[in-house]
């Protein structure tokens, strides 16, 4: 059983030792019954977490918002920069050295690589980055791997498919990293030509000796993994749409191409049309009880990072 955790911030997951995100599974698994609303917790309460969300959110600002709540603290914030001082010219320092003053922790969300970095320098509470541009979204992989490990029963020993925007995916980008700590991964990208795991990451992914394959087809794989993680072609990040509009509807999941496999499909989501509605209904579908499972993920996060850094 591991005991330690010991980052003050989660900015990256590359700043995880495997033993730090069993720590976080660990506590994830029990507080499920409070994630239910079975038991009540007032492990965090009087304390307050400040949400900072300059781009749109639904499951990581709620699941955020609902953990601490379970957890018995409340939360202060905004989710467009138009409802806060941002908008009169206020630099992000400024406001987050703001927010440090009310909250025991701050929850980042924004366009721009390497933000929350940025502000985890400036304050002393801990920072926990929901998504920053391209870059990392590291706490949508720590309940990737928990969904994971409850669907499969394992991390060591799976075959996974990254499928669709790997390029601009900071949900994919963050559990590739995260899937080198495993040991004997089977790791597939499949992307069109322009969209492809950026260098970088490959290069992680080089140096402590992981293989990887990356191909253009669903069928060129749907018969060797166990997981297909399926990401939505982000339009938000293209600077030219005709750019978007010659990609959109690449890789399309639907329940006839799922028949007969013995697999999980996964979707940090939203999806737009990347899985049929049809999959909805049948055995492989998991991104409904990903996107749940946030909220003892989260929990099990604000728990420790709150407690082990008190003001
Ligand atoms: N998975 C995820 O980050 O979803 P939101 O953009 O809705 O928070």
């Amino acid at each position: 059983m591991v005991k330690i955790f010991e980052l003050e911030n989660i900015i990256s997951i590359k700043d995880f030792t495997r033993s730090d995100i069993d720590y976080i599974l660990n506590e994830a698994s029990t507080l499920e019954n409070v994630a239910q609303s079975k038991e009540i917790s007032e492990e965090l309460k009087g304390k307050i977490l400040g949400l900072m969300f300059f781009e749109p959110s639904t499951r990581t600002k709620m699941s955020f918002e609902t953990a601490m709540k379970r957890l018995s603290g409340q939360c202060i914030g905004f989710e467009n920069t138009g409802s806060s001082s941002v908008s009169k010219g206020e630099s992000i320092a400024d406001t987050a050295k703001m927010y440090e003053g009310y909250c025991d922790a701050l929850v980042i969300r924004h366009e721009l690589e390497g933000v929350s970095k940025f502000i985890s320098d400036v304050v002393d509470v801990p920072v926990i980055n929901a998504g920053d541009g391209a870059g990392q979204h590291p706490t949508q992989t720590l309940l990737d791997l928990y969904t994971i490990k409850k669907e499969i029963g394992n991390i060591d020993n799976i075959k996974i498919a990254l499928i669709g925007d790997l390029k601009y995916g900071r949900t994919v980008h963050s559990l590739a990293n995260a899937l080198t700590l495993y040991d004997n991964v089977e790791l597939y990208f499949v992307s069109p030509p322009e969209l492809k795991m950026p260098q970088e990451i490959l290069h992680d992914l080089d140096k402590v000796g992981m293989s990887y394959k990356e191909v253009s087809n669903i069928s060129d794989i749907i018969d060797k993994v166990n997981v297909l993680y399926v990401t939505r072609i982000q339009k938000e990040r293209f600077v030219d749409i005709e750019d978007y509009l010659k990609i959109k509807g690449a890789y399309i999941i639907n329940k006839k191409m799922l028949e007969g496999k013995d697999l999980i499909v996964m979707h940090p989501l939203p999806r737009i049309d990347e899985i049929a509605c049809d999959v909805d209904d049948t055995k492989y579908n998991k991104y409904f009880t990903q996107a749940a499972n946030a909220v003892p993920i989260r929990m099990a996060i604000l728990k420790t990072l709150i407690k082990n850094n008190p003001k």
